[in-house]
């Protein structure tokens, strides 16, 4: 597999008011990588993630990007509070096919729109997302999203995240809400997509895995120690 850098951070620094967080860091994401991202409560990772993706600037420093990062396209993003990224008025299905079809419900009752469905089936059939999560096809039906549980949701929120074949992820406590089999099954799913030459960045306060290639850890006073570990 050819390594190709996805992005690259020189003296990157990320404060709020006179706090940082984020002092100097100097990071090189590639085809490959999964680079996980640590620290305590409240010590930056969220605020890493969405400045990586540029959903906000940084104080200082540069990000450079080697292709045009598009969210819901060749970016997959998980964010922190997911399950508020999912329509309530639309079903399963729909919410999982919703980046990917210009869906307009033309009905207003769910239980008359059960089409989604079977397109969603054939589309989860040819993808490379195989069993990403175990089980999800069994919530798809007339429902709206919001009886879904909390667990259900966010099997929906990762599904959709990865329906759209991106190249890179980035994830937010992506197994935050799953259970132990629906969790390892995503796990499994993700080992593939590096060794496949996806990069991965990571933050997850459970240590189910994959093995990341990088470590970033965010410390207090905005030290930041970014290690690459030798496979
Ligand atoms: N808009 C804001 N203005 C000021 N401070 C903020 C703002 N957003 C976040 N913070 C603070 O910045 C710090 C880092 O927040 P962030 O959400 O990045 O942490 P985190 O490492 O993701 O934490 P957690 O593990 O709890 O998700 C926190 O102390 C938070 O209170
Ligand atoms: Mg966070």
């Amino acid at each position: 597999m050819t390594i190709t850098p996805v992005l690259s951070t020189k003296s990157l620094g990320l404060a709020y008011r006179d706090r940082w967080l984020v002092r100097d860091l100097a990071l090189t994401v590639s085809s490959g990588d999964l680079v996980a991202v640590e620290g305590r409560n409240g010590a930056g990772k969220t605020t890493l993630l969405r400045t990586l993706l540029g959903l906000r600037q940084p104080q200082r420093g540069t990000i450079a990007r080697m292709v045009h990062w598009q969210i819901g396209e060749n970016v997959g993003f998980v964010p922190q509070d997911s399950l508020s990224t999912l329509l309530p008025w639309f079903t399963a299905a729909e919410n999982v096919l919703v980046g990917l079809l210009n869906l307009r419900p033309d009905t207003h009752s769910c239980a008359e729109r059960p089409h989604v469905d079977q397109l969603a089936r054939q589309l989860i059939g040819a993808s490379f997302t195989g069993n990403v999560i175990a089980g999800v096809e069994s919530l798809f039906g007339s429902r709206p999203v919001d009886s879904l549980s909390g667990g259900e949701q966010q099997k929906l929120v990762v599904l959709r995240t990865v329906l759209a074949l991106p190249s890179v992820l980035v994830l937010d406590e992506p197994y935050r809400e799953l259970d132990y089999g629906a969790a390892v099954a995503f796990r499994d799913y993700l080992t593939g997509f590096v060794d496949r030459g996806g990069a991965v960045v990571m933050v997850s306060h459970q240590d189910i895995g994959p093995g990341p290639t990088v470590r970033v850890n965010l410390q207090p006073e905005g030290v930041t120690t970014c290690l690459r570990i030798a496979s």
